[in-house]
């Protein structure tokens, strides 16, 4: 686990943006991971500007987002497929056929995880997959308790996440209690590279607890230091509650 610590999001935004473009310069039909969240809007930004002043180009790129409510409309302003045609695809040149987000609006939700999880495998896996971090500690939406041989399914979210997730819709009992989200070994075993962005004050106890704590499936992000290539981009908020002095810059696990 890499850890990269920057004085604000901006610069955690560009970082984080950085990395995604040496990625497609190297390899111009790269599958993408793709997470929503306050956290990665920044990123978006900046891969949008990449694409406008730099003419970064995404027309081969795939991409595979982390997850997706169950039971709200694709339209719907809160929908995951919403906040990426918002933050990113409609501002560059992807090709909407290369998207893939899980439809939770499938009348048949075990088989849509099913055919998700296989498309992941199908197409090679993913280059570089994009995480935020919950105050929780979860991933994706793989919340404490969640286990690390889990594949992409519906899950239940936590009580922290609704709340969290509240400050989106008019009121919490808006926020669907449902999602699908690629599992933690989805994630573990299809990603070939890894990058965490966390930022502000309310992160730094999960960013703490994935960094120092023990790997265990109450702490699911713990589990990322069992991956042989994460790197993890905080900002000064972020990172402030973990002991620089107990990682060394660079540590396989
Ligand atoms: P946030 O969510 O980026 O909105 O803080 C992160 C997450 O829940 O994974």
């Amino acid at each position: 686990m890499e850890i990269i610590t920057v004085d604000n999001y901006q610069k955690m935004s560009e970082i984080g943006a950085l990395i995604i473009k040496e990625q497609l310069k190297e390899k111009s039909n790269s599958v993408l991971g793709l997470a929503t969240g306050s956290t990665p809007i920044g990123m978006y930004k900046e891969l949008v500007r990449m694409h406008i002043e730099e003419s970064l180009d995404f027309s081969s790129v795939v991409t595979f987002n982390l997850d997706e409510y169950v039971g709200i409309s694709k339209q719907h302003p809160q929908s995951y497929h919403h906040f990426m045609f918002q933050n990113l695809f409609k501002h560059i040149n992807i090709d909407y056929s290369k998207i893939y987000i899980p439809n939770g609006n499938n009348a048949n939700l075990q088989l849509e995880c099913e055919r998700y999880e296989q498309k992941i495998i199908q197409i090679g896996g993913i280059d570089i997959q994009v995480l935020g971090i919950g105050a929780n500690g979860h991933i994706g939406f793989n919340e404490p308790g969640s286990n690390f041989h889990d594949k992409t399914r519906v899950v239940q979210l936590s009580e922290s996440t609704l709340r969290a997730n509240s400050r989106f819709f008019e009121d919490i009992h808006l926020v669907p209690t449902l999602a699908i989200s690629m599992g933690l070994k989805t994630i573990l075993d299809n990603s070939k590279k890894i990058i965490l962005l966390a930022n502000g004050i309310e992160k730094e106890e999960a960013v703490y607890r994935m960094i120092e704590g023990n790997v265990c499936s109450n702490n699911p992000a713990s589990l990322l230091k069992l991956h042989p290539n994460v790197i993890v981009i905080l900002d000064s908020h972020a990172a402030r509650k973990w002991n620089k002095n107990k990682v060394i810059n660079r540590v396989e696990w």
